[in-house]
Protein backbone atom coordinates (compact mmCIF):
# COMPACT_ATOMS: atom_id res chain seq x y z
CA UNK A 1 0.00 0.00 0.00
CA UNK A 2 1.51 3.35 -1.01
CA UNK A 3 1.15 6.25 1.73
CA UNK A 4 -1.61 7.86 -0.40
CA UNK A 5 -3.86 4.80 -0.69
CA UNK A 6 -3.34 4.55 3.17
CA UNK A 7 -3.76 8.16 3.68
CA UNK A 8 -7.18 7.84 1.76
CA UNK A 9 -8.63 5.09 3.38
CA UNK A 10 -8.13 6.68 6.84
CA UNK A 11 -9.92 9.85 5.68
CA UNK A 12 -12.43 7.87 4.25
CA UNK A 13 -13.11 5.98 7.85
CA UNK A 14 -13.00 9.16 9.38
CA UNK A 15 -15.64 10.52 7.56
CA UNK A 16 -17.70 7.34 8.04
CA UNK A 17 -17.32 7.27 11.54
CA UNK A 18 -17.83 11.24 11.73
CA UNK A 19 -21.41 10.79 9.76
CA UNK A 20 -22.70 7.72 11.76
CA UNK A 21 -21.43 9.16 15.47
CA UNK A 22 -23.59 12.61 13.94
CA UNK A 23 -26.64 9.75 13.27
CA UNK A 24 -26.41 8.35 16.75
CA UNK A 25 -26.24 11.90 18.35
CA UNK A 26 -29.27 13.38 16.43
CA UNK A 27 -31.15 9.78 17.15
CA UNK A 28 -30.54 10.16 20.62
CA UNK A 29 -31.87 13.98 20.99
CA UNK A 30 -35.01 12.80 19.39
CA UNK A 31 -35.90 10.04 21.44
CA UNK A 32 -34.87 11.92 24.90
CA UNK A 33 -37.55 14.13 25.23
CA UNK A 34 -40.39 11.50 24.42
CA UNK A 35 -38.65 8.79 26.83
CA UNK A 36 -38.78 11.72 29.52
CA UNK A 37 -42.29 12.38 28.46
CA UNK A 38 -42.71 9.05 29.29
CA UNK A 39 -41.45 9.05 32.79
CA UNK A 40 -43.08 12.32 34.60
CA UNK A 41 -41.43 13.59 38.07
CA UNK A 42 -42.90 12.65 41.06
CA UNK A 43 -44.54 16.02 41.45
CA UNK A 44 -45.98 15.86 38.21
CA UNK A 45 -47.88 11.97 38.94
CA UNK A 46 -48.73 13.40 42.68
CA UNK A 47 -50.53 16.64 40.51
CA UNK A 48 -52.48 14.00 38.57
CA UNK A 49 -53.98 12.15 41.51
CA UNK A 50 -55.37 13.61 45.17
CA UNK A 51 -56.55 12.28 47.98
CA UNK A 52 -59.46 13.96 49.22
CA UNK A 53 -61.06 13.32 53.13
CA UNK A 54 -64.45 13.44 52.86
CA UNK A 55 -65.27 12.54 56.87
CA UNK A 56 -66.54 16.07 57.30
CA UNK A 57 -69.11 15.95 54.89
CA UNK A 58 -72.37 15.74 56.07
CA UNK A 59 -75.52 13.77 54.44
CA UNK A 60 -76.96 15.75 52.18
CA UNK A 61 -74.51 18.30 51.63
CA UNK A 62 -71.50 18.58 48.93
CA UNK A 63 -67.70 19.43 48.67
CA UNK A 64 -66.29 21.06 45.51
CA UNK A 65 -62.47 20.75 45.38
CA UNK A 66 -60.23 21.40 42.55
CA UNK A 67 -58.71 18.87 40.58
CA UNK A 68 -56.39 19.13 37.40
CA UNK A 69 -57.83 22.85 37.26
CA UNK A 70 -61.33 21.96 37.24
CA UNK A 71 -63.99 21.58 39.96
CA UNK A 72 -65.25 18.08 41.06
CA UNK A 73 -68.22 17.81 43.26
CA UNK A 74 -68.17 15.12 45.84
CA UNK A 75 -71.74 14.56 47.40
CA UNK A 76 -73.17 12.90 49.75
CA UNK A 77 -76.68 12.13 48.99
CA UNK A 78 -79.88 11.63 51.00
CA UNK A 79 -82.07 9.25 51.19
CA UNK A 80 -84.87 10.93 49.21
CA UNK A 81 -81.84 12.24 46.90
CA UNK A 82 -80.82 8.46 46.53
CA UNK A 83 -84.67 7.35 45.74
CA UNK A 84 -85.41 9.74 43.60
CA UNK A 85 -82.29 8.99 41.63
CA UNK A 86 -83.21 5.56 41.45
CA UNK A 87 -86.33 5.68 40.31
CA UNK A 88 -85.71 7.60 37.37
CA UNK A 89 -86.74 5.72 34.08
CA UNK A 90 -84.20 5.17 31.59
CA UNK A 91 -86.72 6.52 28.93
CA UNK A 92 -86.97 9.65 30.88
CA UNK A 93 -83.08 10.14 30.28
CA UNK A 94 -81.38 12.91 27.65
CA UNK A 95 -78.11 10.69 27.65
CA UNK A 96 -78.45 7.16 28.07
CA UNK A 97 -74.41 6.54 28.70
CA UNK A 98 -72.87 6.51 32.18
CA UNK A 99 -70.31 8.26 31.29
CA UNK A 100 -68.63 7.03 34.30
CA UNK A 101 -64.90 6.44 33.90
CA UNK A 102 -65.11 3.33 36.53
CA UNK A 103 -67.42 1.45 34.64
CA UNK A 104 -66.95 -0.03 30.98
CA UNK A 105 -67.84 2.60 28.08
CA UNK A 106 -71.30 2.21 26.72
CA UNK A 107 -72.89 1.57 30.58
CA UNK A 108 -76.30 2.54 30.37
CA UNK A 109 -76.72 5.40 32.58
CA UNK A 110 -78.84 3.75 35.60
CA UNK A 111 -77.81 5.62 39.31
CA UNK A 112 -76.24 2.85 40.19
CA UNK A 113 -73.85 2.93 37.29
CA UNK A 114 -73.01 6.34 38.40
CA UNK A 115 -72.61 6.09 42.24
CA UNK A 116 -68.55 5.56 43.80
CA UNK A 117 -70.52 3.13 46.48
CA UNK A 118 -72.91 0.43 46.33
CA UNK A 119 -75.20 2.19 48.80
CA UNK A 120 -75.56 5.16 46.29
CA UNK A 121 -74.72 8.03 48.99
CA UNK A 122 -71.55 9.32 47.15
CA UNK A 123 -71.60 10.79 43.88
CA UNK A 124 -68.41 12.39 42.82
CA UNK A 125 -68.44 14.59 39.41
CA UNK A 126 -66.72 16.67 36.81
CA UNK A 127 -68.57 20.63 37.68
CA UNK A 128 -68.58 21.68 34.58
CA UNK A 129 -71.57 21.56 32.65
CA UNK A 130 -71.34 19.67 29.16
CA UNK A 131 -72.95 22.16 27.06
CA UNK A 132 -70.02 25.32 27.44
CA UNK A 133 -68.26 23.99 30.32
CA UNK A 134 -70.11 26.61 33.42
CA UNK A 135 -70.15 25.22 36.82
CA UNK A 136 -73.69 23.91 37.74
CA UNK A 137 -74.74 25.66 41.27
CA UNK A 138 -76.39 23.00 44.06
CA UNK A 139 -79.50 22.11 45.04
CA UNK A 140 -81.30 23.74 42.06
CA UNK A 141 -83.14 23.36 39.02
CA UNK A 142 -86.12 21.82 38.11
CA UNK A 143 -84.97 18.03 39.53
CA UNK A 144 -83.80 18.32 42.96
CA UNK A 145 -85.20 15.47 45.16
CA UNK A 146 -88.04 18.27 47.20
CA UNK A 147 -85.10 21.08 46.75
CA UNK A 148 -82.34 18.90 47.95
CA UNK A 149 -79.79 17.36 45.17
CA UNK A 150 -80.16 17.96 41.13
CA UNK A 151 -77.62 21.19 39.60
CA UNK A 152 -78.76 23.71 37.39
CA UNK A 153 -76.14 25.47 34.73
CA UNK A 154 -77.87 29.43 34.82
CA UNK A 155 -75.20 30.05 32.20
CA UNK A 156 -78.23 28.46 29.39
CA UNK A 157 -80.61 26.60 31.55
CA UNK A 158 -79.58 23.05 31.57
CA UNK A 159 -81.26 21.10 34.37
CA UNK A 160 -78.95 17.99 35.99
CA UNK A 161 -81.07 15.22 38.27
CA UNK A 162 -79.92 13.71 41.65
CA UNK A 163 -77.69 11.76 39.67
CA UNK A 164 -76.21 14.35 38.15
CA UNK A 165 -77.83 13.13 34.84
CA UNK A 166 -78.84 15.69 32.20
CA UNK A 167 -82.77 16.56 32.14
CA UNK A 168 -83.58 19.35 30.93
CA UNK A 169 -81.64 22.40 28.43
CA UNK A 170 -79.19 22.28 26.01
CA UNK A 171 -76.39 20.03 27.84
CA UNK A 172 -76.04 17.11 25.55
CA UNK A 173 -74.33 14.65 28.72
CA UNK A 174 -74.56 13.45 31.51
CA UNK A 175 -71.84 15.24 34.24
CA UNK A 176 -68.49 12.75 33.78
CA UNK A 177 -67.74 10.46 36.59
CA UNK A 178 -64.19 10.94 36.77
CA UNK A 179 -61.92 7.86 37.73
CA UNK A 180 -62.40 7.58 41.28
CA UNK A 181 -62.25 5.52 45.07
CA UNK A 182 -62.48 4.96 48.26
CA UNK A 183 -59.10 4.17 49.69
CA UNK A 184 -59.68 4.68 53.54
CA UNK A 185 -63.02 4.74 54.89
CA UNK A 186 -63.43 8.88 54.76
CA UNK A 187 -61.09 9.12 51.98
CA UNK A 188 -61.41 9.36 48.24
CA UNK A 189 -58.59 9.07 45.53
CA UNK A 190 -59.69 11.33 42.60
CA UNK A 191 -57.06 10.19 39.58
FE1 LIG B 1 -74.32 25.17 31.06
FE2 LIG B 1 -74.65 26.36 28.69
S1 LIG B 1 -72.83 26.10 29.84
S2 LIG B 1 -76.13 25.47 29.97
Amino acid sequence: MTQAEDHEGTRRDFLYYATAGAGVVATGAAVWPLVNQMNPSADVRALSTIRVDVSGVETGTQLTVKWLGKPVFIRRRSEVEIEAAQGVEMSALVDAQARNANVPDGSDATDANRTLDEAGEWLVMMGVCTHLGCVPLGNAGDFTAGGTGGWFCPCHGSHYDTSGRIRKGPAPQNLPVPVAEFVEETTILLG
